[in-house]
């Protein structure tokens, strides 16, 4: 088999994900709700031949939260714009199994997925109870979280199945729009949904959306050895993510799934420079606008361009690494990480020049899925 090369993704959180980085004076203060700001960020991570955009997401807020959780766009809309302004990047967007409704999901994904011509990914996660209050579901609690998100996988994907791939014949001259035949309801029936289908709308050019997820507990993991093909998992650690990408990898084989098929995607904040001095003088830079004294933690991934590499390689070829997801605090973030680390990671052979394909799944390299009723 092939040797798949390391993956890029980006994450675009508006203002950024910190407190204070609004205030700069590159970063558009209404940045979170800025359509021109997204299109900006998603065409410059689509020339750095990035393999996908992510959007995290919140569903409950109150005082005390960062400023790009007040006031800010749903994912799905922002992706659904962005479809038309890229041609290859993928477009994954973070929506809760505890809030939403299956069917909605399914709906919205697919969509996404037919509109951006097979680039969407799901990023399903259960997200913390907080807010069950918000959807009127204050009667659940924290262990429903993931007996539910069971069910709503199975749904989703059920109803992503709803059409053989030939089933739209839309033959004008004999009158023949679609084969009854290859038309498959669900006829699910849940301790939480229960959902007939069928889904109304036909697979896309990439089968499915891509399945993503994030979460640590020993509850999400025998979820995710089901139904994930991507894991986003915390990057601080290498040592604890070689622990957790190991045990997962041997959930996913007693599922009878084959390891090669889920990628593990840990995400970083990396700051990089020409030199050591030129990355620390922008970790400075970044704690200049924050509270009077703060001071960073220094990342992961910090330093000279040569050395940043480095380190990715490093993770890379450790097998944890499969997907490297970074989101920025300082607004010339993926510039400088596009212009001087991307050409290394290129001259090393471990990452593209262009891309391969143009739909998520093959860029990402995951297999074509099946529909379960022609298997
Ligand atoms: C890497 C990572 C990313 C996450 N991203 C989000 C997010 O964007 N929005 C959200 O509401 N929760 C997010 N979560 C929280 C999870 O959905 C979940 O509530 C949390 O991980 C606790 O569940 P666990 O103990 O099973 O991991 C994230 C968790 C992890 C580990």
């Amino acid at each position: 088999m092939e040797e798949r090369k390391l993956k890029l993704g980006g994450i675009i959180d508006g203002v950024g994900w910190n407190y204070t980085g609004w205030r700069h004076p590159h970063i558009p203060a209404d940045a979170s709700e800025n359509i021109e700001y997204y299109v900006q960020k998603a065409k410059q991570l689509e020339q750095g031949k990035f393999d996908l955009i992510f959007l995290a997401d919140v569903s409950h807020i109150g005082p005390g939260m960062i400023p790009h959780y007040l006031s800010m766009f749903e994912g799905v809309s922002i992706l659904s714009a962005l479809s038309m302004v890229t041609h290859s990047i993928g477009l994954t967007a973070t929506i809760a199994t505890s809030y939403a409704d299956p069917f909605t999901v399914a709906r919205q994904i697919a969509s996404l997925d037919k509109i951006s011509k097979g680039r969407a990914g799901w990023n399903a996660i259960t997200s913390n109870p907080g807010g069950l209050a918000n959807y009127s579901r204050s009667h659940l609690k924290k262990a429903d979280l993931y007996p539910m998100k069971k069910e709503f996988l199975e749904i989703v994907e059920g109803l992503w199945d709803s059409y053989e791939d030939d089933a739209f014949i839309r033959d004008k001259e004999r009158g023949v729009f679609y084969d009854p035949r290859k038309m498959h309801p669900l006829h699910y029936t849940g301790n939480y949904f229960s959902v007939e289908g069928p889904l109304n709308i036909s697979r896309s050019r990439q089968g499915r959306p891509v399945v993503f997820q994030a979460g640590t507990s020993p509850a999400f993991m025998d979820v995710a050895a089901q139904h994930a093909e991507v894991i986003m998992a915390p990057g601080h650690d290498l040592e604890y993510l070689k622990a957790f990408t190991e045990e997962l990898k041997r959930k996913v084989q007693n599922q009878g799934r084959s390891p090669h098929d889920l990628l593990m995607m840990p995400s970083h904040n990396p700051i990089v420079g020409e030199t050591e001095k030129d990355a620390l003088e922008k970790l400075r830079e970044i704690e200049s606008w924050m509270p009077q004294g703060y001071r960073m933690p220094k990342p992961g991934l910090m330093g000279s361009a040569e050395h940043v590499a480095e380190q990715i390689e490093h993770w890379y070829r450790e097998g944890v690494m499969d997907i490297l997801l970074i989101r920025q605090d300082h607004p010339a973030g993926f510039k400088d990480f596009i212009e001087l680390v991307v050409p290394i990671l290129q001259d090393r052979g471990i990452f593209r020049k262009e891309y391969e394909e143009d739909t998520l799944r093959g860029n990402l390299g995951l297999p074509y899925p099946e529909n379960k009723y022609t298997k």
